[in-house]
């Protein structure tokens, strides 16, 4: 039997760590799809064109390098809202969502245009300033340098980006829960998410 959660919500809000702990909980698979275009993205910086590349793209190309650095958040925000990049990417992140044992996936349009028909849909979203601190902490972490207002304006330029296209836009679905990070700790997120699930599941 299949069973989806569809978890989208802007940059850094908390739904990939929120999606990761709930896949755990429940035993469920997950995609993180924002990895898909990501990867796009960076091959686009490689200098193939980004159709191609995402009609090209396979699984070991969401391990290769690093994926979750700023130039290629923006490159992959940008290649997001070409159409035939996305239909290019629809077919895989469906049949994930309706696998035999259920699945998690979380990013922009998932409750929207990949899984409409999801069992729970949650919108995790939290203030621009949280966000960008958030990830200002997880970036300079891993040794990149970088500034909190570089850090700030890149979160507030995919989001507008990815808000404004006109293709799979980022907005909650009508039937979605939405879950506010901004004054919650991980684990109060996590929390929150998971009694979304459990309500879904007992019914
Ligand atoms: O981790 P973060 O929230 O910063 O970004 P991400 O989820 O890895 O997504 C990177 C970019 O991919 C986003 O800014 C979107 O432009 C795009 N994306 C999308 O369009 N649709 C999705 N379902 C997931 C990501």
């Amino acid at each position: 039997m299949s069973f989806a959660v569809a978890i989208d919500g802007p940059a850094a809000s908390g739904k990939g760590t929120i999606s990761r702990a709930v896949a755990d909980r429940f035993d469920l698979a997950h995609l993180d799809t924002g990895l898909l275009y990501r990867a796009v993205g960076a091959r686009m910086l490689l200098g193939i064109e980004p159709v191609e590349a995402a009609e090209t793209l396979t699984a070991g190309m969401l391990e290769d390098g690093d994926l979750r650095t700023p130039e290629v958040a923006q490159a992959a925000s940008k290649v997001a809202a070409i159409p035939e990049v996305r239909a290019a990417l629809v077919d895989f992140q469906r049949s994930f969502a309706r696998r035999v044992g259920g699945a998690v996936l979380d990013g922009r349009d998932i409750g929207t245009v990949i899984c409409p028909e999801a069992e729970v849909k949650l919108f995790v979203t939290a203030s621009a300033e949280v966000r960008a601190k958030r990830r200002f902490a997880e970036l300079t972490a891993k040794g990149l340098e970088l500034t909190p207002g570089q850090v700030l304006a890149d979160i507030r330029e995919r989001d507008a980006r990815d808000a404004g296209r006109a293709d799979a836009p980022m907005v909650a679905a009508a039937d979605a829960v939405l879950i506010d990070t901004s004054d919650l700790s991980i684990e109060e997120a996590v929390e929150a998410a998971c009694r979304v699930v459990a309500a879904r599941i007992t019914g």
